[in-house]
């Protein structure tokens, strides 16, 4: 329940416009101060006065990751039904065709691209040098052994790979599923999955031109969606591992790999990274928002036998899990 005092600096905070902006921007999604700082086109100790009065309100919640400050806006696992409408208000400021917020919103879009452009770059000059270059970053091989094995024994009726690149993943399950699909936005690693499942002689898996934030694939559909070494590339890992839970049939699962936190600043500059990797804390938050259980969550650390920054990267696998379903919880309900 919220005090007197706590709802008057709640509503101190946001009654200012610059702040009032932020909080519009930040509902769309997580930004970095530098980000918010073009956005509005106002100084970064301006912006950041601002950001702490915010987060001094438990308005928003920050966290560094080597160089980048990141801010979004605060939520616990829990429901807080007054914050809540609060940023559904925030959030629908400027339906009314606000020239500001309007223009906050374009340049907002602008940013995402911007960021989604350098990323496809990276991708477009490097997929032909994809399968090495995954191997200096770790010691693959053992990471897949790990991921195949965390998924269980037993087939499954329909893989789903998310950001396939050269369709590795979907190689490594051909003989666990009876039909594959893997999507991404580059065509030049599209091309390069295709040869290589060709090659590989797999035949029930596809590789398709897709963004993983919207992907074209019905509820409920998929039996494994495995999301291996794309997270740390995207805006908003969240929004894709939501997706990923919408195309879940109930008790389908999602394998998640990628790296643990880490202080490896030049992955951003030279590998388009844009997070330092993730704590478990923050997926169990994901999983909890996309009413997901997350089962398990294994830790492989680096050997030092590895080149470079594979003497340093943790890597993590995440198992999470959809509700098995109306089915099961009528029968128990009914027992
Ligand atoms: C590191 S690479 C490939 C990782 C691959 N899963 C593997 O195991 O080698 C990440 C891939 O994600 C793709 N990607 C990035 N953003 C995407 C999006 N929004 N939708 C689909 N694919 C995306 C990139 O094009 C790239 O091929």
């Amino acid at each position: 329940m919220s005090s007197l005092d706590s709802t008057l600096s709640v509503f101190r905070a946001v009654g200012e416009e610059t702040r009032l902006r932020i909080m519009a921007l930040l509902a769309r999604g997580e930004l970095t101060v530098s980000e918010l700082t073009q956005i509005l086109g106002q100084s970064q100790p301006r912006v950041s006065r601002h950001l702490k009065i915010l987060a001094d309100a438990a308005l928003v919640e920050r966290h560094r990751e080597g160089a980048w400050m990141f801010y979004r806006i605060a939520g616990g696992a829990e429901a807080d039904p007054a914050r809540d409408a609060l940023v559904a208000a925030i959030s629908a400021i400027g339906e009314d065709g606000d020239r500001i917020v309007a223009r906050d919103a374009e340049r907002f879009a602008q940013s995402r691209q911007a960021r989604a452009d350098q990323a496809a770059a990276y991708f477009q000059e490097n997929a032909a040098e994809w399968s090495r270059l995954r191997n200096l970053h770790l010691p693959e091989s053992d990471i897949e052994r790990q991921i195949v094995d965390i998924a269980g024994k037993g087939s499954v009726d329909v893989f789903v790979d998310l950001g396939t690149g050269t369709g590795r993943m979907l190689e490594i399950f051909a003989d666990r599923f009876t039909q594959g699909v893997g999507y991404d936005l580059s065509h030049e690693m599209l091309s390069i999955a295709r040869n290589n499942l060709e090659q590989a002689g797999v035949t029930h898996a596809q590789a398709r031109h897709g963004d993983l934030f919207s992907l074209p694939m019905e509820n409920g559909a998929a039996d494994i969606v495995c999301i291996h070494h794309v997270l740390h590339y995207l805006a908003e890992p969240e929004a894709a591992v939501r997706e990923a839970a919408r195309i879940l049939k109930p008790g389908g699962r999602i394998i998640i790999s990628d790296f643990a936190p880490h202080d490896l600043e030049f992955l951003r500059e030279e590998h388009a990274h844009r997070r330092l990797g993730f704590a478990d804390a923050e997926v169990k938050q994901w999983c909890a928002r996309a009413n997901l259980r997350l089962e398990r969550t294994q830790t492989l650390s680096p050997t030092g036998a590895g080149k470079g920054a594979a003497k340093k990267l943790t890597v993590k696998i995440w198992l999470c899990a959809a509700p098995a379903g109306v089915k099961r919880l009528r029968a128990r309900s009914a027992a």
